[in-house]
């Protein structure tokens, strides 16, 4: 199912007709609504020359972490570590904020333009441990293109 959304990623982020944050939401709001193990879907990006990340388009529950410095929570650790970041329980985590009681698991995979850690896409699941490799070579795969409208 990843494999088949990848031809219409990559058609919604070509249309250079749209605006880049118009563009991520339909990303956002397709992966949202396609993949049931996805339940909030949003992209952060590094705040200016702030060493801290800010909340871009998302789809989902709103959230009040709009500004995650560097090195809190998982957000955070990614932008610091440019790993990938897969959590099967959240409650095992004590670096880690909560955005909703539901979420049980979380990946958050950072997005490279030109080798430099720009952002990242960040997934929450209300199901435990839901995320396998497929999930991270998929994300992998959507920041590239997404990569591509910066670069
Ligand atoms: N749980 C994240 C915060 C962002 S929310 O999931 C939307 C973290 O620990 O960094």
């Amino acid at each position: 199912m990843l494999n088949e959304l990848k031809s219409e990623i990559t058609t919604i982020l070509i249309s250079t007709d749209r605006s880049v944050d118009s563009r991520l939401q339909e990303i956002c709001d397709l992966l949202k609504n396609t993949v049931p193990h996805y339940d909030w879907v949003g992209f952060y990006f590094k705040n200016g020359d702030k060493e801290e990340l800010k909340l871009g388009p998302y789809a989902g529950e709103p959230t009040d972490h709009t500004i995650i410095p560097f090195g809190k929570g998982i957000c955070g650790q990614v932008a610091v570590s440019n790993e990938n970041f897969v959590v099967p329980d959240v409650k095992a985590q004590d670096n880690y904020i909560a955005c909703s009681i539901t979420v049980k698991a979380e990946i958050v995979v950072p997005l490279f333009v030109n080798g430099e850690n720009i952002g990242q896409i960040d997934i929450d699941s209300n199901t435990p441990d839901p995320f396998t490799s497929a999930d991270e070579h998929f994300l992998e795969f959507v920041n590239e293109e997404v990569a591509k409208m910066f670069s």
